[in-house]
């Protein structure tokens, strides 16, 4: 469904040039969920903004569904790091909001629901937690019912347990829509839980070091199991190696 193919991405140019990605390809097949994970500054963001199509590679191709990427698409949704939501508008015109401007109708009552949100449709951002602000912002790239869902950090700066059930409600949607994923995190423990693959980066310019995969990964039992525990260690085992 996605296809990176030795993409390069350099920001500015001359003495100034700051080489983001260098020659970085892998692939995500359709319905899959993968999570990326690299040191701070490493490129993460940007190689979310490469799948948009917000930001074009240097060198390189981004493909999905077998073509190459040249603006955002229609199918393809990105939940931003803060959600990105505008104070002055609702929950429901905020979750609304990549619908219309692709300008469709369709009701955003179903996504809100499964996210909890509903009965809290008039309010606006200022009047919500932390939580159900993050839950707005997934609701609004999931109200596109997107084949492919892109995530910088949803989950960062909550506490853990808001943090685990928004983790939780992921992975239901994730079964339910079977959308393509690609979650990036810092967090290990999230990696673990919603990766069915984990893509290690290096530090920036942001190259492959390493794919762990993560097979048991599906069910919420599978957090604090044993298998869990173990990838969480080789994860942070690999991470740690880094400095
Ligand atoms: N528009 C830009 N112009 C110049 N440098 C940028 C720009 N955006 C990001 N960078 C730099 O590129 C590197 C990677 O940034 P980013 O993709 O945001 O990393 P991450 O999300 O992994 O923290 C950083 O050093 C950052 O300062
Ligand atoms: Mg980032």
């Amino acid at each position: 469904m996605i296809e990176v193919r030795g993409v390069s991405l350099v920001y500015g140019s001359g003495p100034a040039a700051v080489p983001a990605i260098a020659e970085l390809s892998f692939s995500v097949e359709e319905g899959e969920m993968v999570a990326v994970v690299g040191p701070s500054g490493c490129g993460k963001t940007s190689l979310l903004l490469l799948l948009d199509g917000l930001v074009r590679p240097t060198s390189g191709q981004v493909l999905i569904a077998g073509e190459e990427v040249r603006g955002v698409r229609r199918d393809v949704a990105l939940v931003l790091q803060d959600a990105g939501l505008l104070p002055w508008k609702t929950v429901r015109q905020n979750a609304e909001l990549a619908l219309r401007i692709q300008k469709r109708r369709e009701s955003v009552d179903g996504i809100l629901a499964a996210l909890g949100l509903s009965g809290f449709e008039r309010r606006f951002p200022a009047e919500l937690s932390e939580g159900m602000r993050r839950r707005v912002g997934i609701a609004r790239a999931l109200a596109l019912r997107p084949r492919v869902l892109l995530m910088d950090e949803p989950m960062a700066n909550l506490d853990s347990l808001t943090r685990e059930r928004i983790q939780n409600l992921l992975l239901d949607l994730w079964w339910e829509m079977r959308f393509t994923a690609v979650l990036v995190t810092h967090d290990i423990e999230e990696a673990v839980f919603l990766g069915q693959r984990i893509l290690v980066l290096t530090p920036r310019p942001a190259r492959l070091r390493e794919v762990l995969e993560n097979p048991g990964m599906g069910s919420q039992e599978y957090r604090g199991s044993p298998d869990f525990l173990a990838r969480v260690r080789a994860l942070r085992r690999i991470l740690g190696e880094n400095g």
